[in-house]
């Protein structure tokens, strides 16, 4: 594991673009998995900014969310097809038919898990995972409790993730209870693995999960096994690492 400590979120979101776009050059067939949520906006804003100045090019690249909430249709703001539209697909070039975002409203949700992991396995697996943290250490959907080797799943989200994503959705209560997320096991056969962390309110977590025991208490702690983890944090969310 390397970590980078970075000055603040704008250093962060560089170093993580910095590192998408090397591997995009290298490797134009890229396979990417990609976040939602707040910490990985202005890295998506500096990949359409290295898009638009020709750097990269995802004409040939393939990516694969972490997520999405039970229940929301692909056009509701508040959804993940949605966000990715926005901030990064509507933006590039990438092919509609290589974005992959599970289907919350899919009426059989074990057979769309599976879609999932057989279009992964299709491509050849991730080459380079992007995540984020939640509070209580979830990545992807998976909540306290998950297995290491879980696969694509329906998961019931956190009391403190609802709580936490009541922004978007008005109020904790109207944040959907499911969610569909990328396994750990999932997660943990990418290539290469790159966590981002920002602001004072991840520090606690981050010191749990990167210096505290490996358990599924903190699914995020599982990714200190992995064997191409690179941690990128800013001082605030390292604030509390010794
Ligand atoms: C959500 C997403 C996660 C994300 C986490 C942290 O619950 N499902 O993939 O990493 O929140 O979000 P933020 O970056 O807004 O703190």
């Amino acid at each position: 594991m390397e970590i980078i400590i970075a000055k603040n979120y704008r250093e962060l979101s560089r170093l993580a673009a910095e590192a998408v776009i090397r591997q995009i050059r290298r490797k134009p067939r890229t396979v990417l998995g990609l976040p939602t949520g707040h910490t990985p906006i202005e890295l998506y804003h500096d990949l359409v900014a290295a898009y638009q100045t020709k750097k990269i090019s995802f004409r040939y690249v393939s990516t694969f969310n972490l997520d999405e909430y039970v229940g929301l249709n692909q056009t509701d703001p508040r959804g993940y097809h949605s966000y990715m539209r926005k901030n990064l697909f509507s933006k590039v070039d990438l092919k509609p038919e290589n974005e992959h975002i599970l289907d919350g409203r899919a009426s059989n949700v074990k057979k769309e898990c599976a879609r999932f992991e057989a279009q992964l396995r299709k491509v050849g697996g991730i080459d380079l995972l992007i995540l984020g943290i939640g509070k209580d250490g979830h990545i992807g959907f998976n909540e306290p409790g998950s297995k290491i080797n879980s696969k694509t799943r329906t998961v019931k989200l956190s009391e403190s993730t609802r709580r936490a994503n009541a922004k978007y959705f008005g109020s904790a209560a109207k944040v959907p209870r499911r969610a569909l997320t990328m396994g750990i096991g999932t997660i943990m056969q990418a290539k290469k693995i790159i966590l981002l962390a920002h602001g004072k309110e991840k520090a606690a977590i981050v010191k749990q999960a990167l210096s505290g025991k490996i358990s599924a208490k903190i699914p995020a702690s599982f990714l200190r096994q992995h064997r191409n983890l690179i941690v990128i944090l800013d001082k605030a969310a390292a604030s509390k690492l010794k």
